[in-house]
């Protein structure tokens, strides 16, 4: 679904990703992991190409994305929920939500029915601004804005983070249905151990903009966690 194939990135003079690879395979959750700091929000945003990559390549399903602005590549089908939520606390859930919409196929302007099926919360606080709603609602809401486009690739940066722990379970669950259910492929950054190993098929490690070590779920072995995650 989604290579990305030694991928070098710089904040400035600052050499973050190294040489990157990683295959996201269609239909299955890849865990992106790796301690704070380690350049997951930053390969995130080389993927969706608000930041430059120097070198390498990142193809989705055989297209080269080099050539296409953030936008484009939403419109061929990447929904991204990023880290820190981002929603517009001064607009209502509704508008957040239409902010996707223009990115849709020409006269298919309305928000998806399904969008409200997995989060009936949003129905109920349509005409709530963002800003009243709770951390766990607004990471409900800005899931809800990225499935606006109907994407085949969801990617998820952090989206437990700082929620809590009842609702964390809820996005799992949402996570879940979503990938085994309605199809998607996922790639999600998450940090709590528990969380990955219940939602992801296949994990990716970072350390220090390297890929360390990667493969199934099952092979994140006490080692790996020790090395490269434990703080
Ligand atoms: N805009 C920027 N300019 C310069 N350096 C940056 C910028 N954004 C991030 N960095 C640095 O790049 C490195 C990777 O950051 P990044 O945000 O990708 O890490 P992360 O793995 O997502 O961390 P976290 O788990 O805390 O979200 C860090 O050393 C960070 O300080
Ligand atoms: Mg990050």
């Amino acid at each position: 679904m989604l290579s990305i194939k030694g991928v070098n990135q710089f904040y400035g003079e600052s050499h973050t990703l190294w040489d990157l690879d990683m295959y996201i395979p269609k239909g299955k959750c890849t865990v992106l992991m790796g301690r704070n700091g380690v350049g997951k929000t930053t390969l995130l945003q080389c993927v969706m190409g608000l930041l430059p990559v120097k070198s390498g390549e990142i193809l989705l399903q055989g297209k080269d994305m080099a050539p296409l602005r953030a936008e484009s590549r939403a419109r061929h089908g990447v929904g991204y929920v990023p880290q820190g939520r981002q929603i517009f606390s001064s607009l209502t859930v509704e508008e957040n939500l239409q902010i996707g919409l223009p990115i849709r196929a020409k006269g298919d302007r309305k928000i998806p029915e399904f969008i409200y099926q997995l989060f009936p919360v949003l129905k109920e606080m349509l005409h709530r601004r963002g800003g009243d709603l709770s951390g766990g609602q607004q990471q409900q809401l800005a899931i809800g804005r990225a499935l606006v486009i109907n994407p085949q690739l969801l990617i998820l940066d952090e989206p437990t983070e700082g929620i809590q722990p009842n609702i964390v379970q809820e996005i799992g669950d949402i996570i879940r249905k979503l990938n085994q259910e309605l199809g998607l492929t996922v790639l999600l950054v998450e940090q709590k151990l528990p969380f990955a190993r219940k939602v992801g098929d296949n994990f990716c490690l970072l350390d220090r903009g390297r890929v360390v070590a990667k493969g199934e779920m099952a092979m994140l072995t006490d080692d790996l966690i020790q090395e490269y995650l434990t703080v």
